[in-house]
């Protein structure tokens, strides 16, 4: 057993950082389950938080930084990080404007509406109801010309109430954080010595896109990620152990001496337990998410 010192220690960091209870987009494969122990392995100091990969967000809004660049190329997502910030009142209403429909209308048929009004014209409002209704938060779109092709979720979209209450929260997590509808590559320049990036790639999938995931190589990124090491910038990588990306990456020219360490998320086991394994493939184990790290 460690000593009772450490297990303090460990405690504490794991409480630097809190997430919110609850989620402003319901968004799947987001960090919320992960963002405690995800963020307990960020640095005790650090300037500026980037995130390049927004998403939902879960792990800017944990960090909560006094100063922070959230990023993504999906435009009608920055639209909603936008208005959550300068406007949230407005993001209520857009929520509300839909939600409110169901009772006239069955909420499949909202859904519908809500759905044909984003594809014939991409917006936050639309997809901002979309992501609270959609089946399982998937954010699916059709290779073929870009429509978001997700059923109706099972679900009833949470009350006006509780999207509000949320909202209030999710602000005042993001009021440091400037929000850009950008590629990764732009936002690696944004970084300076002392900051700390935190990335949550996409990955490709055969038939349909997962958010933005077309325009997305993963050796253009681990390119950034030297350069921005080199700079003294702290870099946080996510993989996807669901997604079989231990292939994805071990098969990637990784420049050497990159990563510093690498940690399995879900378990918090160590690189070390895949040489104590002595030659057995790790492929039999549970693989969740990892974590590499340049510092
Ligand atoms: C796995 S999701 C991030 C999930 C996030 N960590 C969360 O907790 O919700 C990846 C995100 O990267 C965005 N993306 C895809 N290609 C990109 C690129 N080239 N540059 C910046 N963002 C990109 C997608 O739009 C998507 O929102």
């Amino acid at each position: 057993m460690p000593p009772l010192v450490e297990l303090h220690d460990k405690k504490n960091i794991l409480e630097r950082f809190t997430p919110p209870k609850t989620q402003l987009l319901k968004w799947v494969g987001n960090k919320q389950k992960f963002a405690p122990e995800i963020t307990s392995h960020f640095p005790l100091n650090f300037n500026n938080y980037i995130e390049p990969f927004l998403g939902s967000g879960a792990i800017l809004a944990t960090v909560t930084p006094k100063h922070g660049i959230g990023a993504d190329t999906f435009k009608p997502l920055i639209e909603i990080w936008n208005q959550l910030k300068n406007n949230p009142i407005k993001l209520i209403e857009w929520y509300a404007e839909r939600r409110n429909l169901i009772g006239k209308y069955t909420k499949e048929e909202v859904y519908e509406m809500v759905k044909a009004s984003y594809n014939l014209n991409p917006n936050g409002a639309d997809f901002l109801y979309l992501s609270r209704s959609c089946y399982g938060g998937v954010i699916r779109f059709r290779k073929l010309d870009g429509y978001m092709s997700t059923p109706c979720g099972a679900h009833m979209p949470i009350d006006i109430q509780s999207f509000s209450n949320r909202v209030k929260t999710w602000n005042r997590r993001i009021k440091g954080t400037m929000f850009f509808n950008q590629d990764h590559k732009i936002t690696f320049k944004q970084a300076k010595k002392g900051d700390l990036i935190y990335c949550d790639p996409p990955y490709a999938f055969s038939q349909a896109i997962l958010y933005g995931a077309q325009s997305f190589n993963l050796a253009e990124l681990l390119y950034e990620i030297e350069k921005a090491k080199t700079k003294g910038v702290f870099v946080a990588l996510s993989i996807d152990g669901n997604k079989k990306s231990g292939d994805f990456i071990c098969n990637l020219p990784i420049p050497e001496n990159l990563f510093e360490r690498e940690l399995f998320i879900d378990t918090g086991r160590s690189m070390l337990k895949r040489f104590q394994m002595e030659g057995r493939s790790l492929e039999t184990e549970h693989v969740s998410d990892r974590l590499l790290l340049t510092y």
